[in-house]
Parts: structure tokens; C-alpha cells; sequence
């Protein structure tokens, strides 16, 4: 009996082994109750595979940053669980979730540069995660530190502003240059909340392009909230779309016709397209009636 079971434990171990090298996330019937009526999460099961890009689609409140503070354990699960990279974020205790964060790149949308400082001091705070103790001045980080930022800046166009100082930059390119800090990291998953809710359209596109391009050429989990649905379609592997709390659309956008695509807005908000009339609260995403607009690059 006792043998019995070994081998039945060894082989689920190995079973799950498998699956966490197909799928970097894994949230297994995740639910977040805030208290006080709705639930930020209602079961959420998701796989998000290892090196693609999915993107969570849904209006304001749907649970996107919710679901992504689950995934590097910024919120706990009231139930259900939370595996990445091969790990139960609930369970790897205070040091383990230190060195999984690391693991874990994060685009905010209102970028989170500490703005007097320069750009490389910026994009060296990056590697906080694995040097100790404070950094109080650029000098202070090794020369390797700061050689490899200057790359990474390079590698987001912005080299040639190192040493200004972050807040005289555009939007678009602080959010390069926070892509640029993630990247210190080298990261296996990047998660982007909201990362161009911020910025003016050609910016936005800018950004979004060169996050498609670092997450091929790097083959990073992606995982990013957005709220235009046509962005998301030619940005994304896949899309989740969520509405109050639940995963309520999910597929891959390969091969996604226009007419498919103007079903996802309604599917995420609820909201039939064709019966919302115009000046209608639906037409100011504007997004949705201009499916082959957006020009991503891929
Ligand atoms: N810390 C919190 N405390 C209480 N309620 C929260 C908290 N964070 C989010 N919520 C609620 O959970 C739901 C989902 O919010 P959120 O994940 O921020 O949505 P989104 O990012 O899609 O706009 C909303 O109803 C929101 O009010
Ligand atoms: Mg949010």
C-alpha cells in the first residue's frame, strides 16, 4: 500500500513537472473575495504557456491587476492556487517569493522611474533584486552593473539618454526605460499592467511593438493588461478576456477575422455591439470599429 502510493506521488511530481515546463503560470480554480459583495477573482483556471504572449482584455474593475498581483504573490488567493515557474507561490514562503520575484519583470503603467535620478541610475536599480544592501549613487554599482544597463538601454533606443535625468523624458520612452530596468532582471516572466493605458496612440504603439519584440527575441512569458481590443489582437498570442472576475473569453488570436474580433469587446463588457447604438457609452472605446487600424509590427 505504502508502495502504492510512493510510485502514485512520484508520478504526479512528474506529471507536474511536465506541465509547469509547458505552462510558466498556472492559476488552478483561483478565487479573491475583497469582501463587501463582488469578488475580485471568481475561479479563474488559466495556463499561460511558457514564452507567449497573452494578453487580459476587460473594461476597468474586471480583475486584470488583480489577477496579475496574484502571479507574483503581491495578493493571496482566498482560494484556490497559484503556481510559477514550477512553484506554489502560496507556499514558498517569504524567501522563496524574493527569488521567484526575481523571476518576474513588472511594467507599471505610470512607469514607477524615481524621476530626479538619471536614466542609467534607473535602469541599475533593476538589479537591486540580487545586489545587497542600498545603492545611493550611480558609482556605487559595479562597473558591470552599469555596462549592462547601458546596453539594455541601447537595446531600447534610448543609449544616447543615460545620463539625463528620467523625468524630462517623453512617456513612451520612460516606459523604454522601464522595460530596460525589467530587463536587469533577466527575466523569465514579464508581467505589464497597463503598461501603455498612459500614452498617446503612436507611443503606445511604439512601446507595444518593442514588447513584442523583446519578448521573441528573449522568449519571455508575457502577460499584459490592455484595454483596446484591437492592440491586443495584434500584439498577442492569446486573450483572456475578463468580466468581473471571471475568465469569460479565452483564444488565440491567430487567424482572428475582423468580424470575430468586433465580438470580443462585447464578450468582455457585456454589451452586444450591434445593439448599442451610436453615441452609446460602448462606441467611446472607439478601438473596437477600427479592427485592422493599429498597425503592430509582429
Ligand atoms: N485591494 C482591494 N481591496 C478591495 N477591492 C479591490 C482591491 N483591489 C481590487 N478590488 C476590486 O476588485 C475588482 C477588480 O479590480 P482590478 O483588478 O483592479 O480591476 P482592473 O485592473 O481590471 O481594472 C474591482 O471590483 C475592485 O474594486
Ligand atoms: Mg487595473
Amino acid at each position: 500500500m505504502s508502495i502504492h502510493r510512493h510510485t502514485t506521488s512520484t508520478k504526479t511530481a512528474e506529471l507536474q513537472r511536465e506541465i509547469d515546463d509547458i505552462y510558466s503560470v498556472q492559476l488552478d480554480h483561483v478565487t479573491k473575495d475583497f469582501g463587501g459583495g463582488a469578488l475580485g477573482l471568481d475561479d479563474v483556471n488559466i495556463g499561460f504557456r511558457t514564452g507567449r504572449v497573452t494578453v487580459l482584455l476587460g473594461l476597468s474593475g474586471s480583475g486584470k491587476s488583480t489577477l496579475l498581483r496574484h502571479i507574483n504573490g503581491l495578493h493571496t488567493p482566498t482560494s484556490g492556487t497559484v503556481r510559477v515557474l514550477g512553484q506554489d507561490v502560496g507556499s514558498v514562503g517569504k524567501r522563496g517569493l524574493r527569488e521567484l520575484r526575481r523571476n518576474i519583470g513588472v511594467i507599471f503603467q505610470s512607469f514607477n522611474l524615481v524621476g530626479p535620478m538619471s536614466v542609467l541610475e534607473n535602469v541599475c536599480a533593476g538589479q537591486l533584486g540580487s545586489l545587497k544592501g542600498p545603492r545611493i549613487s550611480l558609482m556605487m554599482y559595479p562597473k558591470s552593473v552599469r555596462r549592462e544597463a547601458i546596453e539594455k538601454l541601447d537595446r531600447v533606443g534610448l543609449a544616447d539618454r543615460a545620463y539625463q535625468r528620467a523625468d524630462t523624458l517623453s512617456g513612451g520612452q520612460q516606459q523604454r526605460v522601464a522595460i530596460a530596468r525589467a530587463l536587469m532582471q533577466h527575466p523569465t516572466v514579464l508581467l505589464a499592467d497597463e503598461p501603455v493605458a498612459s500614452l498617446d496612440p503612436v507611443s503606445a504603439l511604439d512601446v507595444i511593438n518593442l514588447l513584442r519584440q523583446i519578448a521573441e527575441e528573449d522568449d519571455l512569458t508575457v502577460i499584459a493588461s490592455l484595454h483596446q481590443v484591437q492592440l491586443a489582437i495584434d500584439f498577442a498570442d492569446r486573450i483572456i478576456g475578463l468580466r468581473s472576475g471571471q475568465a469569460v473569453l479565452d483564444r488565440t488570436t491567430q487567424g482572428l477575422s475582423a468580424e470575430e474580433a468586433s465580438t470580443i469587446y462585447s464578450s468582455v463588457s457585456g454589451m452586444d455591439i450591434a445593439e448599442a447604438g451610436p453615441g452609446s457609452a460602448t462606441t467611446a472605446t472607439g478601438v473596437v470599429r477600427t479592427p485592422m487600424s493599429s498597425g503592430v509590427t509582429r
